[in-house]
């Protein structure tokens, strides 16, 4: 252990282990940095262990006014002293400073991240620093705590994590918003008899992608593993200028041999909630802050756009509740003669059966009529991707989606199609080459079976759990038309 100046014995602790109660009295080393500086006396000092900061209380004639000087919020320090009862309010210990090393500092004049409230949208220009802000630090404590609990539900619920791969050659969705992966000069690229780019003088001899959805292999894996998950990069290609899309965002897929859609529906279901169920006991004090900014944030609101619960009785409610289970055919009902549709205010009018579901019609069912998280099912076939399983009725199919307050669309999952006479019918009728999908119809040849899965958008789950309102705040950095900075 090293020794101080005095020959002591210094521990190094985080933030987070000082402030719980047992290392009171000790002689103790912290790392971090500084929040705010006040008096020439009181320092906090955060080093994102816990929303909290440690006061380290400093007797400023002992030490150099140009160390003092350098101690401004930004800088990074190593503070040792004693661990002791705090004498003021807001705090339980602080620490009796008895040495200071100054990092590195931060001059205040040009260090942008100062004790004063930041627009979410300047802070999105300094993603790089927005970290030290008790905000995006809360957000993304979360979100390591959500990601581990997503292993945690799927590994002791007997699932393998599957690395399916990032650069594919297959259009899973089917929707053609692909990146485009190539090694071919793009000033001069090789070019076929007619004109067209040579894909076969490509890194891959074929045109690649990045991946759009790692369900394909997954179904490969779950038809031989059983129970497998993925959780992975994802990249969509849409110019979606939303709050809810990223160009690169992280997915959750499951997929089990054997599961039919109500199975899968259940499966999504206990998910979810054990998962928020993860974050609420394990993530208290940073869920408690976000809540507060929620609060804060939408005082200046019409109560008509301020949320109908706080954060934390929100996702008591979801976890607590059973989620409504509504066939597509249903919800296009109630959507036709809700009081929106009457009187013209959805942008997109519902009129017919088979009309696609947009984000104001989801957040309705959800928000005004249900109000609740809704499972939708039985999707008309037109609508939908390809492998989905054909219902008797030869025009839905076995589809769900899962509508949340807020956030609309959160998971969309499907029994697949495994039979391979309709599945190859469907393949055709599309004009999918048959080809691209040889070893996907392979599985429908030799030992098919009854499969589902389902896809949950991991920032979605995050900024629901988080109370934030854009999507570009839950992910470090995000990557979204025009945007690639850092
Ligand atoms: O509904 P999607 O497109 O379903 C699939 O990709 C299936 N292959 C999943 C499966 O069955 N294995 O996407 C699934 C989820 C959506 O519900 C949404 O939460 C999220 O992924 N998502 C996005 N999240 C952020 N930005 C985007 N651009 C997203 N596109 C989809
Ligand atoms: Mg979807």
């Amino acid at each position: 252990m090293p020794l101080n100046l005095q020959g002591i014995q210094m521990k190094t602790f985080s933030v987070k282990e000082l402030l719980s109660p047992d290392h009171l009295h000790q002689e103790v080393t912290v790392n971090g940095w500084v929040k705010t500086y006040r008096s020439n006396r009181f320092i906090a000092l955060n080093d994102g262990s816990t929303i909290n900061n440690i006061q380290c209380v400093v007797d400023f004639e002992e030490y150099d006014e140009n160390l003092l000087k350098q101690i401004n919020t930004g800088a990074a320090l190593k503070i040792s002293g004693t661990l002791v009862e705090s004498q003021g309010k807001g705090q339980s210990v602080e620490i009796q400073v008895k040495e200071i090393k100054v990092h590195g500092g931060a001059d205040p004049e040009v260090y942008p991240i100062q004790p004063k409230k930041h627009s979410l949208e300047f802070l999105r220009e300094k993603a790089h620093l927005r970290v030290r802000t008790n905000t995006f630090a809360a957000i993304m404590r979360v979100r390591s705590a959500l990601s581990f609990a997503v292993h945690q539900y799927f590994q002791k619920n007997g699932f393998f994590y599957v690395h399916t791969p990032i650069i594919t050659g297959s259009d899973a969705e089917g929707a053609g918003e692909m990146f485009r992966v190539s090694t071919l000069d793009n000033k001069k690229p090789p070019l076929t008899e007619d004109g067209e780019i040579d894909y076969r003088e490509d890194f891959f001899g074929k045109e690649t992608n990045l991946t759009v959805s790692g369900q394909l292999e997954a179904e490969t894996y779950a038809m031989g593993l059983g129970k497998v998950y993925t959780f992975g990069p994802t990249f969509r290609a849409e110019n979606s200028n939303t709050s809810r899309h990223l160009a690169e965002f992280w997915m959750i897929e499951p997929e089990v041999a054997f599961n039919d859609l109500d199975a899968n529906m259940d499966l999504a279901e206990d998910f979810i909630k054990e998962v928020i169920n993860y974050a609420l006991e394990n993530c208290k004090e940073d869920l408690q802050f976000l809540e507060q900014r929620l609060l804060d944030e939408e005082k200046s609101k019409p109560q008509a756009e301020r949320s109908e619960m706080p954060l934390i009785e929100k996702l008591k409610f979801v976890s607590d509740n059973t989620f409504k289970r509504v066939t597509y055919t249903e919800a296009i009902d109630i959507l036709r003669n809700s009081k929106p549709n009457k009187k013209k205010q959805f942008k997109y009018l519902i009129d017919e059966w088979g009309a696609d579901l947009q984000s104001e019609h989801e957040r309705f069912l959800v928000e005004k009529h249900f109000k609740c998280p809704v499972i939708l099912f039985d999707y008309p076939a037109k609508i939908k991707a390809f492998y989905m399983r054909l219902n008797e009725d030869g025009k839905t199919v076995r589809a769900m989606d899962i509508l949340f307050p807020g956030i609309g669309e959160i998971v969309g999952g499907s029994q697949r199609e495994e039979r391979l006479d309709i599945l190859l019918e469907k393949i055709k009728a599309l004009g999918i080459d048959e080809k691209e999908l040889w070893w996907y119809l392979d599985l429908r040849k030799f030992g098919t079976a009854v499969h589902s899965g389902f896809g949950l958008g991991f920032e979605r789950l995050v900024l629901f759990a988080t109370g934030m309102g854009n999507i570009r705040d839950v992910i470090p950095f995000p990557r979204t038309p025009q945007n690639a900075e850092f």
